[in-house]
């Protein structure tokens, strides 16, 4: 596939720089998502080295983690703003390019419909059960890289006060002292936030809070730990009983899932 990955690197290069004007402050949101799908990159390498997956495998969930969010940058050109929304969903517009454009067209169809279940899958809420194992694994890479990039985004903005809201959700959304009922429900009964309960930017940051609940791998989970994106959330949030109760409940959600893997580990080695 690694010649495959070349040409596709070279496909999102042209289709990437296409967008772009020259005009800094324009191009500058176009510049985020490329940074940001090139760090996913990094991040699936990183997590398919932890995990011992297969070069096969490993490089399906590269090609994804790259292209899963090519239909940002149609979706800004189109309606100067990334929320889905008041737009469309950009994942399924990634797909439509993707095919329109056969950037797949050289790989085996197995890799190519696993590749594009995985754009197609990475933003919604769950994946479906009855998907196949090799699909659900590279969606799941994925899914925990992508979350892991843009908790460590949050970190920085929230570390250097360096806001990059714009055209963002959080851009649309009341900044307001308040955490909606729903959302906090929600996380102290341990799901993930539903999206129709967002409705201030502090629920969305509840929303990234509660991504700990749909993290899949061991690497995953314990990057999150050891960077102290949850104490950062919590420190950029309302300093109330709520949000004390909601972060203490996500914290020993992780640290049991961290604990509990430690301890399988050690057990199967043994
Ligand atoms: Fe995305």
């Amino acid at each position: 596939m690694k010649s495959n990955i070349q040409q596709i690197e070279s496909w999102f290069e042209r289709y990437t720089r296409s967008f772009l004007t020259g005009d800094p402050e324009r191009d500058k949101n176009y510049r985020v998502k490329i940074d940001h799908s090139q760090r996913v990159c990094a991040g699936i390498v990183e997590l398919g080295k932890s995990m011992k997956v297969n070069e096969n495998d490993a490089d399906m969930a590269w090609i994804a983690g790259l292209l899963h969010d090519v239909g940002r940058f149609e979706q800004l050109s189109r309606y100067g703003t990334f929320i889905d929304f008041l737009s469309e969903n950009h994942a399924v517009l990634g797909v439509k390019i993707l095919r329109e454009e056969a950037v797949l067209e050289d790989l085996d169809p197995e890799a190519r419909d696993i590749i594009l279940k995985a754009v197609a899958h990475h933003n919604r809420p769950k994946l479906p059960e009855d998907m196949g194992g090799k699909c659900q694994l590279c969606c799941r890479i994925l899914r925990d890289a992508d979350k892991l990039d843009i908790l460590g985004n949050m970190f920085e903005v929230n570390e250097s006060g360096d806001s990059k809201l714009e055209g963002s959700v959080a851009m649309a959304l009341p900044d307001l002292p308040e955490i909606s009922k729903d959302a906090y429900q929600d996380l102290v009964e341990g799901r993930i936030v539903d999206a129709s309960h967002i409705r201030t930017r502090n629920d969305l940051k509840l929303l990234h809070m509660g991504w700990v609940y749909d993290l899949n791998f061991d690497y995953t989970l314990r990057s999150v730990k050891e960077k102290g994106y949850l104490q950062n959330i919590k420190g950029n949030l309302p300093q109330t009983e709520q949000v004390e109760l909601v972060y203490n409940t996500v914290r020993r959600h992780l640290e049991r899932k961290v604990s509990g893997r430690r301890s399988s580990s050690r057990k199967q080695q043994s």
